[in-house]
């Protein structure tokens, strides 16, 4: 559906792709199979996005706890980004796509981080869609280390500390992970499992939630745009009286 067709599109979605193994599974195939199957759903989200106008697209690809999965499992996912990072970036770039990691890099692999830089330093200039891939990332890591860089800055200038301590919300945004970024308006789970898994603890304070039972790797362009169809109809009160 084009923008012009849609009313009330969302500025941030974000997605918590659940599902890749029960669908390979089902198939009869490794696990692994199933993360290759959810890269395409991820390009049919970013071409749906950009035809509806959304300005952000975020998806949580790997959660701090995901690298307790098996050691094979991890290296596989490892692998599958740098390689789905590097085969699809210049068509990104070429639609105006804006591609950013945000998460715990430090725990990356130096040729994941070389990747990540490349694409993220060759999109910087576009603006049609940001997507964001949350990667090693967890809400409480991001929390605590917003928490933590307060505190330094408070400890880097005792001065302001009065001033750094009263600010409000929006000034403790700043240090989180995803500064500059939207708060999600709409955070889609697949899979029929419904939670949020550490995922964007502060950001989705006010996020719609959606949960849908369709498995990550058939959740494609109709199914995005079903979601979208679902945020429209949804009404927002932010803890207020209409
Ligand atoms: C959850 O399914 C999926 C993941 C943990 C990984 C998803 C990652 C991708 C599809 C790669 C995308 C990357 C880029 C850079 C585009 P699951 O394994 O938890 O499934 P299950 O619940 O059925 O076991």
């Amino acid at each position: 559906m084009a923008s012009e067709t849609m009313t009330n599109v969302p500025v941030h979605v974000s997605m918590i792709m659940d599902g890749n193994g029960r669908w390979a599974k089902e198939r009869g195939k490794e696990r692994v199979f199933g993360h290759f199957e959810g890269v395409e759903s991820v390009r049919a989200c970013v071409e749906a996005a950009v035809e509806a106008g959304v300005k952000y697209l975020s998806i949580y690809a790997f959660s701090e706890e995901n690298w307790n999965r098996p050691q094979e499992e991890v290296l596989a996912l490892m692998g599958l980004m740098v390689k789905a990072m590097a085969a699809e970036m210049e068509k990104l770039n070429a639609n105006g796509v804006r591609f950013m990691v945000v998460g715990n890099r430090k725990r990356l692999d130096d040729e994941l981080n070389k990747t990540i830089d490349e694409c993220m330093a060759m999109t910087a200039h576009n603006d049609t869609l940001t997507l964001i891939v949350f990667l090693s990332y967890s809400g409480k890591w991001d929390i605590l280390n917003a928490a933590k860089k307060m505190a330094q800055e408070i400890v880097a200038h005792p001065e302001r500390a009065e001033e750094i301590m009263s600010m409000g919300v929006d000034g403790f945004d700043v240090y989180l992970a995803t500064a500059g970024i939207p708060d999600p308006d709409l955070i889609v789970r697949t899979s029929g499992e419904c939670r949020l898994s550490n995922y964007l603890l502060w950001q989705g304070a006010y996020s719609e939630l959606l949960f849908v039972d369709t498995l990550w790797p058939d959740f494609r362009k109709e199914e995005f745009r079903a979601a979208l169809e679902h945020y429209s109809k949804r009404d927002r009160r932010y803890g207020k009286v209409k």
